[in-house]
């Protein structure tokens, strides 16, 4: 089959596609799917670059927003249907994995990302049978490959944050896709949103998919304009997927009592920050991991009733994953970049 591996960690040059890497077959509790459409995410540059610590096995296949359709019958879903592919592995055992609060199984890991599992830059992919979910007629499969990551996590932090209408958020990265999902839900909650862009070319897309305020990080200090958009009282939460770089941000612009999601690390994964203002503040810090199967079963009936529709900055195709993965890493995109296979 036709494929995208990689045989070690590294820079864009690692990413080989090749025409005739052999086409996996399942297990008994696995199955077997064709794969349409895979969205890219952060988490693939992680996963190409490698995290110290982590080791996998090779050839890896990246990947993890995965629609597609099912090469046999399962359960009530018939040869040949579309599904999405629940992207979290864990060990189906455990208490955790029992009471829907998978993403603490001690064994949890994400397919196509730094886990035994390959992904879907693939022509095929084959993962556990209970991961696939039966995708409704309404939403496209463009749609649904933007959901399993991006938008499973911003639903799992508005509901661990217990975020609710006329609350004001603060979010990174508009034109991400965290951050997107991120806005956008909250505009369909009526969550105000505060949203930060790098480059004022981001700024009619930030607004259009329902920011209230945008932000331009290289020209304005975020903290100091969130005090004057608040009144100098500050916001009731953010979604901190940036990191080192903004999670002094964060604390300053966060009300007291406020709640802080951090769920990612674009901009570094160490840093310092004022632990007199964190506890004066007193803040709550909320550590967030994508989400669970049974949520992202939730977030495709929201998705549904709202008319939630992910805007895509660009369609390519398998052979140039290369291209895709450049374009994220410098931060150029405005909404998802799906491969097509
Ligand atoms: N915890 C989880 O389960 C989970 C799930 C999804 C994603 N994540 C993490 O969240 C992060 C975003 O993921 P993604 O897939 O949405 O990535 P993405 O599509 O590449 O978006 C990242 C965004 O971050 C913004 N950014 C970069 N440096 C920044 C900085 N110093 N300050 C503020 N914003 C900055 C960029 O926009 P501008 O350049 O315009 O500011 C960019 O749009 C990644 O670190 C990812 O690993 C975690
Ligand atoms: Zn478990």
């Amino acid at each position: 089959m036709r494929a995208v591996p990689i045989y070690s960690h590294g820079d864009l040059n690692v990413l080989r596609y090749e025409q005739d890497f052999p086409t996996p077959i399942p297990n008994p509790s696995e199955i077997l799917i064709r794969v349409k459409y895979c969205g890219l995410n952060h988490l693939d540059i992680w996963t190409r670059l490698g995290i110290p610590g982590i080791t996998i096995g090779f050839p890896h296949i990246c990947g993890s927003d995965i629609v597609g359709s099912v090469e046999e019958e399962y359960a009530e879903i018939p040869k040949g249907s579309r599904v999405l592919v629940y992207p979290g592995i864990c060990c189906n055992d455990c208490d955790n994995c029992r009471n829907g609060t998978e993403t603490l199984c001690r064994d949890f890991s994400i397919i196509g990302g730094l886990s035994k599992y390959n992904g879907g830059y693939a022509e095929y992919v084959t993962v556990p049978k209970t991961n696939i979910i039966s995708l409704p007629r309404e939403i496209s499969d463009e749609q649904a490959a933007t959901l399993s990551i991006s938008y499973l996590t911003a639903w799992n932090i508005i509901k661990k944050l217990h975020l609710k209408e006329n609350d004001t958020v603060l979010i990174y990265g508009a034109s991400g896709g965290l951050g997107m999902a991120m806005i956008q839900i909250s505009k369909a909650l009526g969550i105000r949103t505060i949203s930060t862009i790098s480059d004022d070319s981001k700024l009619n897309f930030a607004y259009d998919i329902g920011s209230d305020y945008v932000i331009n990080r290289k020209k304005k200090e975020i903290a100091l304009e969130i005090e004057k958009i608040t009144r100098g009282i500050g916001v009731d939460a953010v979604v901190d997927n940036a990191g080192q770089k903004t999670l002094n941000t964060s604390i300053n612009s966060v009300r007291k009592g406020g709640k802080i999601a951090l769920c990612g690390t674009t901009s570094g994964s160490e840093a310092n920050f004022q632990i007199r203002t964190f506890y004066s503040k007193q803040i709550q810090l909320f550590g967030i991991l994508i989400g669970s199967k049974l949520e992202l079963l939730e977030l495709i009936n929201f998705v549904n009733e709202k008319n939630i529709v992910p805007k895509i900055d660009s369609v390519l195709p398998l052979a140039q994953v290369r291209q895709a993965h450049d374009k994220l890493e410098k931060g150029e995109q405005q909404g998802k970049i799906l491969i097509k296979i």
